[in-house]
């Protein structure tokens, strides 16, 4: 069924288009943050001070790009794997609207300085209501879809998506609850140990919930679509997202070990992450078993090579944040550069290189036109997996230099280095992660040029392009 058939589409270009616009001022606050560590200078009180844009920065990133384009890809993914037209178009309209101007909202506020304090849920209380009615609304119209399906079997990616829309529900009412005393400000309502408990237990859920379910939601449907062959194991799919629900909401506390939160709870997460490893590996395998006597498709197929090194990303990165749990290494890494580096490969890595794909997918679709350049296509690969190859790999370079100068000790036990010292040896390694990010920031303009000269004139779709 295709759009004239009755998908509602117009909301999906919509979703794909404010993304686009928030991951680049993401990747652009990004780059001028990395630039500010260097040259304090770029710092300008009140409103672009680095304490001000980090935020704007994170909350562009994960909710702007990230969360824009779940919503975008939710919508496109569950009408086609359902068979269904979506519940609501018309309060998906309503939708975009107040998506777009929530993130204004936040910018503004946190540009001004009003912020919760806590990492990933700074929103004040206001903006964080119209969060909630934002999501609420999202949620009933992805799930009544489902519910009115015309599709019985439920493949894989709507599992991981419906786990999204409850996960982050749960997550963002428990970790939100507090006590307005202003329009601006509110005090959490847990104290203390509690608090941070709570807090982390949201932190690394975000990781779950908005950096892992869905781009796995959107692997799982792109992967067999831009290859052509179905997915290996449907089963391996679901045991692994089984798992991998089970495992991750017991794991928050490995950001917190070393710390006054009970040692028990601290072993529970250390034990829950190394589990983790089984969950996350069986989606990485289920993504190269699928690529079985298909590997020459990723010298031939831009939007493999995305999508296969995505994965390989998220490999990555899920054998490095489980050794980051345990508590010697973590004693080790902990409060370094090296967890930067193990976010961007995250972020810059999995999240988007996945994104990326799902968009040059998807808009050849809607808007019935080939896409504009492939090479332009493959040059943005190859600068954005460079880019972020030199920001993590400095970070983590960075990262154990630091940690060895933080622990080296004198024969009396006293520190061997100052904190300036240490300080200043991280220098270079901000530059070079600066240059790495202005990499990246060239690889996400060529995309949009090749996205915006797609719509605008590019070359009428052959058919197997259109639907
Ligand atoms: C050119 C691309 C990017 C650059 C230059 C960049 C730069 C930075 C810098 C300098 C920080 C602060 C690190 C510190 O605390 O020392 C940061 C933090 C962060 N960035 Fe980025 N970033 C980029 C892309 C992204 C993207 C695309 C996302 C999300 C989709 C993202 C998510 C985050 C997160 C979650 C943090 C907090 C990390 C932590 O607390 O350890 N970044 N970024
Ligand atoms: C098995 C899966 C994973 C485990 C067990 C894990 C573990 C960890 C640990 C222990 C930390 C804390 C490091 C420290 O501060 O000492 C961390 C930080 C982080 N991880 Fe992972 N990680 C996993 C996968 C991922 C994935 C797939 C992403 C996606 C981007 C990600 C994003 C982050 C972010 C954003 C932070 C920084 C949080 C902050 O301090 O602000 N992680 N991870």
């Amino acid at each position: 069924m295709s759009q004239q058939e009755g998908y509602a589409d117009d909301v999906v270009k919509g979703f794909i288009a404010s993304s686009i616009l928030w991951g680049a001022v993401a990747v652009l606050v990004g780059v001028l943050i990395s630039f500010q560590l260097v040259f304090p200078q770029l710092n300008l009180p009140p409103y672009l001070t680095y304490g001000r844009l980090r935020p704007i920065h994170t909350n562009a990133g994960i909710f702007g790009f990230g969360i824009g384009s779940f919503m975008a890809f939710f919508f496109y993914i569950v009408q086609r794997l359902t068979k269904t037209r979506l519940w609501s178009p018309g309060l998906a309209k309503f939708q975009l609207w107040l998506f777009n101007v929530v993130i204004v909202l936040a910018a503004v506020t946190l540009a001004m300085g009003f912020t919760r304090s806590k990492e990933y849920a700074e929103l004040e209380w206001p903006v964080a209501l119209l969060v909630v009615i934002l999501w609420v609304i999202f949620s009933a119209n992805v799930i009544m879809t489902i519910i009115k399906r015309k599709e019985e079997q439920m493949y894989i990616s709507l599992w991981y998506i419906m786990a999204t829309l409850v996960g982050v529900a749960v997550l963002y009412l428990v970790n939100n609850a507090g006590i307005p005393v202003s329009l601006f400000k509110s005090y959490s309502a847990y104290a203390g140990a509690n608090d941070a408990n709570v807090q982390w237990w949201y932190g690394h859920n975000a990781v779950a919930m908005v950096l892992t379910t869905p781009p796995l939601a959107i692997f799982y449907y792109y992967l067999p679509k831009a290859t052509g062959v179905p997915i290996y194991s449907h089963r391996m799919g679901i045991i692994a997202f089984w798992s991998l629900i089970f495992m991750y909401l017991w794991t928050g506390a490995h950001h917190l070990l070393w710390t006054p939160v009970p040692d028990w709870v601290q072993t529970l997460a250390m034990a829950f992450s190394v589990m983790l490893i089984a969950p996350s590996w069986g989606a990485v395998f289920n993504g190269y078993f699928s690529m079985n006597g298909q590997w020459h498709q990723m010298r031939e197929n831009y939007l493999v090579k995305f999508l296969v090194f995505g994965i390989t990303f998220y490999g990555l990165q899920t054998l490095q944040g489980p050794s980051q749990a345990v508590r010697t290494f973590s004693a080790f890494i902990h409060y370094t550069d090296w967890v930067p580096g193990h976010v961007h490969m995250g972020t810059m890595g999995w999240v988007s290189l996945t994104l990326f794909a799902a968009i040059y997918y998807t808009i050849p679709r809607l808007y019935g036109r080939e896409i504009y350049s492939i090479g332009l296509a493959n040059l943005h690969f190859w600068l954005a997996v460079i880019g972020q190859l030199i920001f993590s790999i400095s970070m983590w370079v960075a990262g154990v230099q630091q940690a060895t100068m933080l622990h080296a000790t004198n024969s009396d036990g006293s520190l061997h280095y100052s904190f300036m010292e240490t300080f200043i040896e991280l220098y270079p390694y901000w530059h070079i992660r600066a240059v790495g990010g202005v990499i990246y920031l060239i690889s996400v303009l060529v995309f949009v040029y090749n996205i915006v000269k797609t719509i605008t004139s590019g070359e009428p779709a052959q058919s197997a392009v259109k639907a």
